[in-house]
């Protein structure tokens, strides 16, 4: 079987979080399995890599490169031609590009077998291919995010028909709305946790989109697999940015090497890889500061919301126990997974969540809310749970976390019991496999 995923980002192409790590993990597993991957994604100015143009056709053009048994396509239209991924005429750009997908796909003879769009950027891919009557799975990453325009200036931009153009199609309360045309048109629909796939069906996670969910939900459409792991890419015993280990006393090194690199005091390390957004509960780190700094130290590696920055940033000036690295930075954070205590992962929401299956492998304990893919992925008897999104929730759990650390014998039972979990793409792969035959034989 061909299956054509496509996303806004691509794992080394571009990345801006979990999503990338995604779409390089899973259709490298699918063609281990003996299938066909390809995925397509935009052709950034500044993405990682020198593609080969394999088809042009006035200012579009589509490019190609092979990596891992997997064919990384990327197609180029005008809106893409500057650096970045996501800029504030999202809407604009991705429908553009979204229109003109299979029509390019089909000029350069690509043809596969099921297309798999993942995220709001690959909606009206999805829409597109139900009009031509080709199978469609489609997977919410993160609900939050929908590519949403008012109706009126964007619908001309999707070259959908008119009669789309309702509630029962892409209309959302007056505007357009590209997640939904995923979620109404796909021939199934998953998320990447069972617990997301459930929370989503409420109000309180579902984004407004919650009846169009419990439609498909009703009709047997709606599933929730759990993401895997790159178990290569995360290893510690191979890991390149790491002094390697494979038990929880030879992770002692990279602590002590992470309390040099940061002039770091004897205080227990907790690390935070992140973007920097309200999901991920870091206002109720933030909110928490002033009594972390007085058992712990923090490294936070991580940006996005402009004010959260500035916060921490303000926090690493003034405390000598906190520190703030802003950026995507690999190297680091495999540093951080390593050479912590604890890592922190208080989301207000997570739809999978890599981070914590990361911090788990390396023998670093997640402090973490019991949300979504959290729920899933973060056993009890290794992680530091907590139900409310409050700082005082969390500091409950920190807490917990502190009398283990000051306890070498229970943390270090704790945390070696993360280091041979393991999260493969296996599972969760032959699961999308069933999905795709059952919507390629309906
Ligand atoms: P999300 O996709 O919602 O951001 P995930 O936990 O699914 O969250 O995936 C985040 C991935 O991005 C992890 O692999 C994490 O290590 C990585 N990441 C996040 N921020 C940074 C950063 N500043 N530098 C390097 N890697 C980062
Ligand atoms: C999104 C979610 C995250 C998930 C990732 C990959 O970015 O926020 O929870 O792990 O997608 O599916």
């Amino acid at each position: 079987m061909h299956i054509l995923h496509v996303a806004s980002e691509a794992y080394p192409f571009s990345r801006t979080g979990g999503l990338a790590d995604v779409m390089a993990a899973l259709p490298a597993e699918l063609a281990r399995m003996g299938h066909q991957a390809s995925v397509l994604s935009p052709w950034y100015a500044d993405i990682v890599g020198t593609p080969h143009e394999i088809w042009r056709g006035g200012n579009v053009r589509l490019g190609e490169i092979n990596e891992g048994g997997v064919r990384f396509l990327f197609l180029e239209t005008p809106a893409f031609k500057r650096p970045g991924i996501y800029h504030n005429n999202d809407v604009e750009r991705f429908s553009a590009w979204g229109r003109l997908a299979l029509p390019v796909l089909a000029a350069a003879g690509i043809r596969f077998d099921v297309l798999h769009g993942h995220d709001w950027a690959a909606g009206l891919v999805v829409a597109h291919a139900k009009l031509r009557h080709m199978p469609s799975v489609f997977t919410i990453h993160n609900l939050q995010y929908q590519g949403r325009w008012n109706i009126k200036d964007s619908f001309g931009w999707t070259g959908l028909p008119e009669w789309t153009e309702t509630p029962e199609g892409v209309e959302f309360y007056g505007d357009l709305n590209l997640m939904k045309a995923g979620l109404v048109y796909a021939g199934h629909v998953t998320t990447v946790s069972p617990t997301y796939a459930k929370e989503i069906t409420t109000p309180e996670f579902g984004e407004g989109l919650e009846g169009v969910l419990q439609d498909r939900l009703a009709e047997g459409k709606l599933s929730g697999v759990i993401n895997g792991l790159d178990q290569e890419r995360w290893n510690p015993r191979t890991d390149g940015h790491v002094l390697p280990y494979g038990t929880v006393a030879a992770k002692e090194a990279n602590i002590a090497a992470l309390r040099e690199e940061f002039h770091l005091d004897e205080a227990p390390i907790l690390s935070c890889v992140s973007r920097l957004a309200t999901q991920k509960g870091l206002d109720i780190l933030l909110s928490a500061m002033p009594e972390i700094v007085k058992k712990w130290n923090l490294v936070l590696l991580g940006s996005g919301d402009t004010q959260l920055e500035t916060a921490f940033s303000v926090w690493a000036q003034s405390s000598p126990r906190v520190r703030h690295v802003k950026g995507m930075n690999e190297s680091l954070s495999h540093r951080l997974y390593a050479g912590a205590h604890a890592f922190a992962m208080p989301s207000r929401f997570e739809p999978c969540g890599l981070s914590q299956m990361i911090a788990l492998r390396y023998g670093t304990p997640p402090v973490a809310r019991r949300t979504g893919g959290l729920a899933d992925t973060v056993p009890g008897d290794i992680g530091f749970l907590f139900d409310d999104p409050t700082p005082a929730a969390f500091l409950e759990a920190l807490g917990r976390a502190e009398a283990a650390v000051s306890k070498p014998k229970i943390w270090n039972a704790r945390a070696k019991r993360g280091l041979p979990l393991d999260f493969s793409w296996k599972g969760p792969a032959k699961r999308y496999l069933e999905i795709y035959q059952q919507v390629a034989a309906e």
